[in-house]
């Protein structure tokens, strides 16, 4: 099945798809972005995305882009693509125009989709979890933003991997605990969770509100609130969520084991109800 990119108006293999050096995105970061996950051959909260989407390109100011054009393109892509488990990428730069920070008077956002094989999580990480270390949070005040500026997160992400753990989670100056790098975070503290609210402090993630319907209809609680590292380190289960990550349990923070060092029922359960949930859905 062939990798494919979508590249304002013309699908192509991957390797063939070049963008100007002048995209805005490429120069200045000045681009937004969303990840789906196709399965079986249907993407997973398509809807969600492009509102998020939207949510974004408005607190940008971009020139409207049409929803429905995103749409089709990301659809038209994935299902030339083949791809049944499918990682769908789309990335929208404000345009291409001669470097000047100011935003350019007349420019035309850029569109482009990749569709690749989903990254699987390895299946050891889902059956024993994962470790994790904390990190300052030094990004900027508007991480409900999903822009391409993810160095912090790329920084956050390699000290984990350099300190042979898996994932690092963001804490802020004051202590509060936010998110992974690429996720959201929930713990649990007998019988209800806890996650981050919503906030610019965070990305508010796709996943995170699928789950906490699943909760809803679980009768599980779960309180949006800020909690602290010790609050985290003394969780009976600590998970992520992401569109890639799905839910993924945390065994271990900072070298300190959560509770028996297992992943917990409540996590593995969450996982299932998430999978069942992805396996039928619509487009
Ligand atoms: C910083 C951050 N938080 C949370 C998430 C999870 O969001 P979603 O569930 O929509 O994939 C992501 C996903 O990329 C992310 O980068």
């Amino acid at each position: 099945m062939p990798e494919l990119a979508f590249l304002n108006g013309n699908i192509m293999p991957i390797e063939e798809a070049r963008v100007p050096v002048e995209d805005r995105g490429y120069q200045f970061g000045d681009a937004v972005y969303e990840y789906v996950a196709g399965y079986k051959g249907r993407l997973f909260a398509l809807e969600q995305h492009l509102d998020r989407l939207e949510h974004s390109l408005r607190a940008l100011d971009f020139p409207i882009v049409s929803r429905d054009q995103v749409r089709r393109a990301v659809i038209e892509t994935f299902k030339q693509s083949g791809i049944e488990r499918a990682g769908v990428y789309l990335q929208i730069s404000r345009g291409v125009a001669p470097r000047n920070h100011a935003f350019p008077a007349h420019s035309q956002p850029q569109i482009v989709v990749t569709v690749r094989h989903a990254h699987e999580t390895p299946p050891e990480h889902l059956q024993k979890g994962i470790r994790v270390v904390t990190v300052t949070d030094i990004r900027w005040g508007r991480c409900d933003i999903k822009t391409v500026q993810l160095l912090a997160n790329v920084l956050a992400k390699q000290k984990a991997l350099e300190s042979g753990v898996e994932d690092a989670i963001f804490i802020s100056n004051e202590g509060v605990v936010r998110e992974g790098t690429a996720s959201n975070l929930f713990i649990r503290c007998a019988d209800h969770l806890l996650t981050h609210p919503a906030t610019p402090q965070i990305l508010a993630g796709i996943t995170r509100s699928v789950l906490i319907e699943i909760c809803g209809e679980q009768g599980i609680q779960v309180h949006q609130q800020f909690f602290d590292r010790n609050t985290l380190l003394s969780a009976d289960e600590v998970f992520l969520t992401g569109t890639s990550t799905e839910v993924l349990p945390v065994i271990a923070i900072d070298g300190r084991k959560i509770a028996d060092g297992q992943p917990g029922p409540t996590t593995l359960n969450l996982r299932r109800e998430l999978e069942k949930r992805a396996n039928q859905n619509d487009v």
